[in-house]
């Protein structure tokens, strides 16, 4: 079996996120310890589509574990949504011999994976496609935890950190804005680790007076005179709505962060670094044992795989367990 595939390529497409690079290094190594060619493509499908590839050996991928980014660049491809697209990066496949591809990214990279592999099937042509997951967001829904997760949750809460510093300082309200797509995992996670008044999510409608106001009331009423509120991205109106409304209610001096792309950079975390190459090793495992159209998942603490169709079909919800920590927290101190 192993002996089908001799040369694979690997991509890093959609958002980036820290621990792409440890998920391409072990991808590499992992391929080149049994005998399997490795060729980079830049700059996700649209690299497939311009031909803009390089080859890869062990020593290509030295020290990018601890670099955030992705050294392959990534970017998210219009032309490969169209099936012209898809063709002229299944010509660079065929052209280059490629078996099979390594896509790591979110949803999106992983639709574009399915898409590219029914493509070549219909063509005649071999092609396997894996798909890890790495997202800050953590929004997969076939994996409880996506590569880059935990580095955006220690930046974001740095930050946080900062400005509670000068929120103390000046007794003002802080309403911080972090990202997550249409998710509120990094808003949750972030907000119970940094002992926020209050965490806004997208998955539960917004009460203002039970989920906003009443927390910082009982907060001041506890002798708080600052007060530190979480809103994921994904709220309707932003952190600047929330801040309006509490301004307007409470007449508290308050200042607005949106903590942006902030959260995207940075040296990835030990859990982003380890579990980026525990799922290159097994994407790789995969494809030498002809397995295709499969995603690398970690559920529990164990490494799995789903059909690529399967696991885009599954969701996410927010974590409940957390969501009632963070509410018996929440503006009581
Ligand atoms: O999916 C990762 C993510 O950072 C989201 O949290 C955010 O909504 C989006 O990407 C931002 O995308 P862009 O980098 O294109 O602005």
């Amino acid at each position: 079996m192993d002996k089908q595939v001799k040369r694979i390529g690997v991509l890093t497409s959609g958002g980036d996120a820290p621990g792409m690079n440890a998920a391409v290094r072990a991808v590499v190594r992992t391929a080149v310890g049994r005998g399997i060619d490795c060729v980079g493509i830049r700059r996700g499908w649209n690299g497939l589509i311009n031909s803009d590839f390089f080859p890869m050996d062990a020593s290509s991928v030295s020290h990018i574990i601890d670099k955030g980014g992705t050294m392959l660049y990534t970017a998210r491809s219009m032309e490969f949504m169209e099936p012209a697209g898809r063709a002229k990066a299944l010509a660079t496949c065929k052209l280059l011999g490629l078996d099979g591809i390594v896509a790591i990214g979110g949803d999106g990279t992983f639709r574009g994976a399915l898409a590219l592999s029914r493509q070549a099937a219909e063509a005649g042509e071999h092609l396997q496609v894996v798909g890890i997951p790495a997202t800050i967001d953590n929004d997969i829904g076939c994996s409880h935890y996506t590569i880059g997760f935990d580095t955006a949750c220690n930046t974001a809460i740095e930050c946080i950190d900062k400005l509670r510093d000068t929120m103390q300082s000046h007794e003002r309200c802080s309403v911080v804005e972090v990202m997550g797509h249409r998710a509120g995992h990094l808003a949750l996670t972030v907000g119970v680790a940094c002992g926020a008044t209050a965490v806004i999510v997208p998955e539960h409608p917004v009460d203002y007076e039970a989920d906003l106001l009443e927390p910082i009331r009982r907060a001041r009423l506890a002798g708080r005179t600052h007060f530190m509120i979480i809103v994921a991205e994904g709220v309707e109106g932003g952190a600047y709505s929330i801040g309006k409304v509490i301004e307007e209610a409470t007449a508290l001096d308050t200042r607005v962060t949106v903590l942006g792309h902030i959260q995207r950079g940075g040296s990835p975390s030990s859990r982003d670094r380890i579990t980026a190459t525990y799922m290159g090793y097994e994407a790789v495992r995969l494809l030498a044992e002809g397995k295709t159209c499969r995603v690398v998942a970690l559920q529990g603490e164990n490494y799995v795989d789903y059909d690529i169709t399967e696991a885009l079909q599954m969701t996410k919800s927010l974590d409940q367990h957390t969501y009632e920590v963070m509410r018996a927290l929440t503006g009581v101190h």
